[in-house]
Order: structure tokens, then sequence, then C-alpha cells
């Protein structure tokens, strides 16, 4: 039989902090376990193929194709494992919405490079796969923070500092959030640099908005560890205020976060980049399938409910 490898990453949100965290404010984030990037390698008889399965793409890599995310990831690795280029098969299937604030191209990127470590027998700690995430997220993103990669290679909750090194929290009482998805494809790497265009008209303005998300993010972790999440609530609702203010959200968005919140659900806001992809509801129990139902008619094109813990 021939040789068959395959790795998995999974999805990730950002519960409090997005777009302040790549001006050095902390941001909390959390690992989606019910979706995943999957990655196989198979033999093949002339060089390398990567295919997409979900979006029918198939590229041919060589180690002179830099720019392509995935070719990069690729390269990247085989240069850190000091390997040839093998004639192999990636084949790729994700269940992460593409450009919506789950992480998914940091998971594809983790899938490859655990496939291909695994394809020679290599070991990689989290820190070195990390590292090799992270080169391609600037391809994704622009200036990426680090955070999608860091929640996703450890695939634990993380307190998040840019630059600092990574520390996770504990969840003293497990909490649910639904992920309403707009359908909205949005590039992070746009709405961080009209970020970064408003902070350079009004660097004032802009820093006391950083400041704010910080000081609640600071508030989440502590309501999350004591298990206080009748405050988180609130929070998200602040939240979303300062990131309508960083004028990322969106009608789509918006639409959603009310029909949440009009259904029951403590607090609503974003996640990741905005103006489109997800946004999160904090629910209760008992209100979890009226919120699902509220975003669905809403508009809603997928709702994933995960559990933090
Ligand atoms: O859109 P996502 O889920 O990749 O999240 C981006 C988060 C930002 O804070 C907006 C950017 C970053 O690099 O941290």
């Amino acid at each position: 039989m021939s040789k068959r490898i395959s790795a998995a990453a999974c999805g990730k949100i950002i519960l409090f902090g997005e777009h302040a965290v790549v001006y050095g404010r902390p941001a909390i984030a959390v690992p989606v376990t019910h979706v995943q990037a999957t990655a196989t390698i198979e033999p093949s008889t002339h060089g390398l193929i990567i295919h997409a399965a979900d979006i029918d793409r198939t590229i041919a890599v060589d180690p002179a194709n830099p720019i392509d995310p995935l070719a990069s990831i690729v390269n990247l690795t085989l240069a850190h494992l000091n390997c040839p280029l093998p004639h192999v098969t990636i084949t790729i299937h994700s269940t992460i919405p593409i450009a919506s604030g789950l992480g998914s191209g940091a998971a594809v990127s983790t899938a490859i490079v655990r496939a291909l470590a695994q394809w020679f027998g290599a070991r990689l700690d989290n820190a070195e796969i990390n590292a090799l995430v992270y080169e391609v997220e600037k391809l994704h993103h622009g200036t990426p923070s680090g955070i999608d990669n860091t929640v996703i290679v450890y695939q634990q909750p993380v307190y998040f500092i840019r630059g600092q090194p990574i520390q996770t929290f504990t969840v003293a009482q497990p909490f649910k959030v639904v992920i309403g998805n707009t359908g909205v494809a949005s590039s992070t790497k746009i709405t961080v640099g009209d970020v970064r265009k408003g902070w350079e008209i009004d660097r004032a303005r802009y820093e006391a908005w950083f400041d704010r998300i910080g000081a609640i993010v600071q508030q989440a972790r502590s309501a999350i560890e004591s298990g206080a999440i009748d405050r988180l609530g609130s929070l998200m609702d602040q939240n979303q205020v300062l990131l309508r203010d960083l004028d990322v959200s969106s009608v789509e968005l918006e639409r959603l976060i009310f029909a949440a919140k009009q259904a029951g659900a403590s607090g609503a806001k974003l996640v990741g980049g905005g103006r489109g992809g997800n946004m999160i509801a904090l629910v209760a129990d008992h209100n979890v399938e009226a919120v699902t139902a509220a975003l669905k008619d809403a508009g809603a094109v997928s709702v994933i409910v995960t559990e933090i813990k």
C-alpha cells in the first residue's frame, strides 16, 4: 500500500481585542474545533502538486514561487526541515469558511506543516510550526499580529500580546457562543490597512480607542478566569461599539448582531477583520436554539455553536 499522511488544524475566533492587538494591546482568542482544515499527502509521479479540493484550485510548487501562500508554506517548511522537494500531491480539505475571521489561512498552513513533518518523519515543536505559519500569515495579512497562527497551532485559549510569550489562561466556567456567518467574504489585509490609514491621520483618537479595547480585554480575561460569565455579554457589546468606531463593522454584521440580541443573547460582536465574515453572540444554554434560529432568519449562511472551556 502506498504511503498516505494526513494532518489537521482547527479554526479560531477572537473573543475580544481584534485590530487593537495589531497596535500592542492584548486580545483573547480561542480554538474552534468544530471546523478543521486537513492536509493529506500521497506520492505523485512528478513534482509537488497542491490540490485545494474545496475551491478546485491546483498549483505546482517550485522553490522559485515565493508569492503564493500555499507554495510558500511548503517551501518554507522544506527549507526548515532541510529536505528536498518530494514528489507528492498535497490535498487540502477545509470546513473553515474562507476570509471570514475563523483563521482558515493559518489552519491550512498549520495542517500542511504538520503533514510535511510527518511525511519526513521529523518532529517539529509548536514554536517552530508557529514561526513557519507566521511567515505565511504576513502574505495573507500584511502586518499580522500573530494571534491567528498562535491560537491555531497551540489549540488552546490564549491571551495574546504581540511580541510577548503566549499566555494561556483558565476558563473557570465553560460558556457557549453562537457564531453566525454573514456569507460576505472580507479581506483582513484590507480592513487592517484601512485601520492603519485612519490611525496615520488621527493617531490620538485611534490610540484612545485601542486603549479602551485593551481595558475591555483585561476585564474579559478576569471575568473568564473567575467564572463571572454574566459580565462578558456587556463587555462584548462595548467592544463592538469600538469596532464600529474603527469602521470595521458592516450592515450584514449589524443585522446579525441585532437579531442575536433580540433573541436573548447577552452580548454580540463581530470577530476578526470585520466588514463581513462572522459575528459571535454569547448565549445561555436555554437560548442557543432561539439565537441560532434568529441568526438564520436574519440571513446567516451558516451558524456554529461552540463551547469555550
Ligand atoms: O480576520 P482574522 O480572523 O484573520 O483576524 C484578524 C485579526 C486582526 O486583529 C484584525 C488582525 C491581526 O493580525 O491580529
